[in-house]
């Protein structure tokens, strides 16, 4: 069986680019290897300094995960936070890892333009996410397109620990993005990305739903023309919810005009609303229970940090750090 790994940064209100980007593919994989995701709470440090915040969006997450379908029997769920040895291999692989090589991280650059706090941690961010996929001999990483470069890091650095110390201390872990989904767009057409505040979240309803999908943006071709669906922005956002049939048709109506992107959006937000209608049941259900929840993440983490310490076991003894306990 093989080793699937994947994280989300707890730092906000998760939208549908996580969801097929990520997530989905992460709930469809829970059946098919021995898969681990969790909580990148490390991570989120980097660009929240507010525990209370902290925490709530770490549970928020968790329910998010859980509501969706991701089962706990099935797969390893826990808090990156849970697993020290993470932050351990991240100090050892920071040794190997040329500044240079940090210092073409484009997520790096993306953030700091975007005026995150150019602190230590964000910028040897990738050397975290490293130590996350490798500290279980991961084989593969279900990602979207925007985790690329992270990922090749990973191999990278992978490699040059092994060579260092001349033994098969690391798994070579290999990427895998959806290309039909590898970069949900947002309201704007952009990547949808909560930095760019395009999102449209996936527990959103109601009014700020309807709000969000009739702000996608759309060029001003006159109701009765044809419209190109595929230079759509809610087409775009239409093809992830129907199925071929739907999209054929909704294509069709584009196509031979008197069809307008007020009727789009509106039959978008009904593809929505009803896509994660079971989700949103089942999230208001998960909040009653927070020890349910609690006791995942509790089992999660012992689970994850035995596998980690079977990895981390080696990499102390080749490394020679003395310990006396
Ligand atoms: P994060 O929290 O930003 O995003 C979580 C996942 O959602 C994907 N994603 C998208 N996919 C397609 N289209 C979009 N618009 C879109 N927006 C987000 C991301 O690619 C990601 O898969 N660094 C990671 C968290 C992390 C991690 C790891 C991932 C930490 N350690 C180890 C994998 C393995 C991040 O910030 O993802």
């Amino acid at each position: 069986k093989k080793t699937i790994l994947s994280g989300i940064q707890p730092s906000g209100k998760l939208h549908i680019g996580n969801y097929f980007g990520a997530m989905r593919q992460h709930i469809r994989m829970q059946e098919e290897g021995d898969a681990f995701y969790f909580l990148a709470n490390y991570h989120s440090l980097t660009s929240i300094n507010d525990g209370e915040r902290l925490k709530e969006y770490t549970l928020d997450v968790v329910l998010d995960y859980l509501a969706l379908g991701l089962d706990p029997n099935k797969c390893t769920f826990f808090a990156q936070s849970d697993v020290p040895q993470t932050t351990e291999l991240a100090w050892i692989l920071g040794t190997v890892t040329p500044v240079s090589l940090m210092e073409k991280g484009v997520s790096y650059k993306d953030k700091v333009a975007q005026g995150l706090n150019p602190n230590i941690g964000l910028f040897s961010y990738p050397i975290l996410q490293a130590a996350d996929i490798l500290i279980y001999h991961s084989d593969l990483v279900p990602v979207g397109e925007d985790q690329k470069q992270n990922i090749e890091i990973c191999r990278d650095l992978a490699g040059k620990l092994n060579r260092a110390y001349d033994d098969e201390l690391l798994k070579i872990p290999e990427e895998y993005i959806v290309k039909s989904v590898a970069v949900v767009p947002g309201i704007d057409g952009q990547k949808m990305s909560k930095s760019y505040d395009n999102t449209i979240q996936i527990f959103d309803e109601g009014k700020s739903l309807k709000k969000r999908v009739m702000s996608i943006q759309t060029d001003s071709t006159p109701l009765e023309d044809p419209k190109d669906p595929e230079s759509c922005n809610v087409f775009a956002l239409i093809k992830l919810f129907a199925d071929e049939d739907q999209k054929s048709q909704i294509a069709e109506k584009y196509r031979s005009g008197g069809y307008g992107y007020g009727h789009a959006k509106k039959e978008l937000l009904g593809m929505i609303t009803d896509y994660f209608a079971e989700a949103r049941e089942k999230r208001k259900e998960l909040e009653k229970d927070m020890d349910y929840v609690h006791d995942v993440l509790k089992e999660g983490g012992k689970k994850a940090r035995e596998r980690a310490e079977t990895v981390m076991e080696p990499i102390r003894s080749a490394t020679g750090l003395y310990r006396s306990f």
